[in-house]
């Protein structure tokens, strides 16, 4: 995949200058709407960080630093070991982040300080254009994937959760993770083959350059990642919102009433 190839229309298409008038606006509005905004000008860890901390509070995670951040590289450490596949260089499937947790963190910003020999493209998956071709295409898988037992996330201190849930509030929230920390329920695992072409249908890629990054609300959309040779280095944050970027509920749903039934009957 050449960089050009990869540095899709996603980037141009979620991009927000931080450094025009009205950025903070703009990000906000970008999160609320379409739950993505891609990004620039981060250059360095104490960048990432100021960013960072402007619009989230940023959350510890097993593997992050004392500041917060996570250096996501090949460790050569890792390889192999369930639940640590973001430390090494191989591919990885689409999940939403933390899924073992009842409440995963709303946002993550990832940075790329350094790309990739070869491959390393990131691959993002708006989770509510699968819930909406799903519940088109495959409305029994949606009414499988929206059981609160559809799925047990994160090993065995993990948490029973479906996939998609209709909030209060008449959102669609999306969890999921395809490596061996979940396991389905009987009556979901015939659905998963109809997730992850559906999954494949709406995955977009982004092939990040030093200084580049993305913001996205990890309740809706996912991502993966294509293996990679070198030294790649990114910097992720993981956290909630400040009230004054996402209030919670705001909207972000982008599709119609129709889809949301689905859920609501399921
Ligand atoms: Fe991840």
């Amino acid at each position: 995949m050449s960089r050009t190839a990869a540095h899709s229309d996603l980037f141009a298409e979620h991009y927000v200058d931080l450094r025009a008038e009205g950025a903070a606006a703009r990000v906000a509005a970008g999160l609320r709407e379409r739950g993505l905004v891609t990004l620039d000008g981060l250059n360095g860890r104490a960048a990432v960080l100021e960013l960072a901390a402007r619009y989230l509070d940023v959350t510890p995670h097993r593997d992050s630093d004392p500041d917060g951040l996570t250096v996501l590289h090949n460790t050569h450490q890792h390889a192999g070991r369930s639940g640590f596949a973001g430390l090494g260089s191989g591919s990885l499937s689409p999940h939403t982040e933390r899924s073992g947790l009842l409440f995963p963190p709303r946002l993550m910003l990832v940075a790329c300080a350094r790309p990739a020999e070869e491959g390393g493209a990131s691959l993002l998956t708006d989770g509510h254009m699968v819930y909406a071709d799903l519940a088109l295409s495959h409305p029994d898988a949606v009414e499988a994937l929206s059981e609160d037992s559809a799925g047990l996330f994160g090993g065995q201190d993990g948490v029973l959760a479906p996939v998609f849930r209709l909030t209060p509030d008449q959102q669609i929230t999306v969890r999921l993770r395809l490596d061996d920390l979940v396991r389905w329920h009987p009556l979901v695992t015939r659905h998963i083959r109809a997730l992850t072409e559906a999954l494949a249908r709406h995955q977009q890629p982004l092939l990040l350059d030093a200084g580049e990054g993305f913001l996205l609300d990890n309740t809706r959309w996912l991502h993966a990642r294509t293996a990679f040779t070198g030294p790649r280095r990114l910097y992720r944050a993981l956290g909630n919102p400040h009230h004054s970027l996402l209030p919670e509920g705001s909207a972000t749903s982008s599709f119609g009433q129709e889809a949301v039934s689905v859920l609501e009957t399921a």
